[in-house]
């Protein structure tokens, strides 16, 4: 599937080997689609089974990585939990990707803009970055295994800050706490993440492609099986009333209101 909301090129020469897909929805700060979904894991899977794709680089068009999941598609067409719909493809084919998984993150990066960032290999991301996942705000869970890579990485309690607080970490603060490998001045992210990829893309495809196993065999099985209790839990989470008051007062521009919504 193709799409306008997702632009896919090669923005160098064709035999660099450096595969770009931008987010391309920016009056809606890249909210995320089902057809966007859909065309970025087929995108995904053509750079796997494409020899002269040898890494590929996500970013988002305008000054925002993402806002996340479209909360209009969350209140008027819920994702499905069946394995061939578009966001399950796409979460399969970001946490199985078998070749390097680079993001170039300038402005917002929510939700699943934040938790697609644990599954890429090398992050570039500018310092004033906001990075949040507002899964607990919405009344849902995380997704996308965050509930498993974030807290190797950051640590119980850090996780539980970002994840029940839902708190915002500049792109300086993720850099720190490893969620980055390079951070960059404004406006810098895209083209240091270019560089970076240029020189992945120069090592043997071979040894990346086994090196990059390796780092990620030891979680593989659990990560699945995280990944599929998350996704039961946050399907359940969207059909209550409390995820129903934070989607309407995200449009509203208001303060949601739980009290009173609970059971
Ligand atoms: N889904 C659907 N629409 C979204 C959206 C989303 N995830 N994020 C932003 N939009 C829409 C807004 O409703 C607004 O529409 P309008 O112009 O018709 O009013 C437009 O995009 C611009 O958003 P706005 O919030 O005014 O932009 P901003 O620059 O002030 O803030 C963000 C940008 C990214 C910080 C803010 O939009 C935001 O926090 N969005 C996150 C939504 C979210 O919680 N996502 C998590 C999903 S799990």
């Amino acid at each position: 599937m193709s799409s306008s909301q997702l632009l896919v090129s090669r923005p160098g020469a064709p035999s660099d080997g450096v595969l770009l897909l931008s987010l391309n929805r920016p009056d809606r700060r890249n909210a995320i689609t089902a057809e966007m979904y859909g065309a970025m894991a087929d995108a995904l899977a053509e750079a796997a089974a494409d020899p002269t794709a040898r890494v590929v680089v996500i970013t988002g068009e305008g000054p925002h990585f993402t806002s996340g999941n479209d909360l209009l598609d969350f209140q008027e067409a819920p994702p499905s939990l069946d394995d061939d719909s578009p966001v399950i493809r796409f979460l399969h084919a970001i946490a199985t990707f078998p070749k390097p998984l680079m993001a170039a993150v300038e402005g917002a990066a929510v939700g699943v803009g934040t938790t697609l960032l644990l599954h890429c290999d090398l992050v570039v991301v500018s310092e004033s970055a906001k990075l949040r996942m507002p899964f607990v705000s919405l009344a849902l869970v995380p997704e996308a295994g965050a509930s498993l890579l974030l807290p190797r990485l950051v640590g119980h309690q850090k996780a539980a800050e970002l994840l029940l607080l839902s708190e915002t970490l500049t792109g300086a603060e993720a850099h720190r706490l490893g969620l980055a490998a390079r951070c960059v001045a404004e406006g810098e992210a895209l083209q240091a993440a270019l560089a970076l990829a240029l020189r992945v893309a120069d090592q043997p495809l071979g040894s990346l492609i086994l090196t990059k196993d390796l780092l990620r065999r030891p979680l593989r099985a659990e990560l699945e099986a995280v990944m599929r209790a998350e996704g039961a839990l946050f399907f359940e989470r969207l059909g209550t009333p409390e995820a129903a008051e934070a989607f309407t007062a995200f449009f509203e521009r208001r303060k949601p209101n739980f009290r009173g919504l609970e059971g």
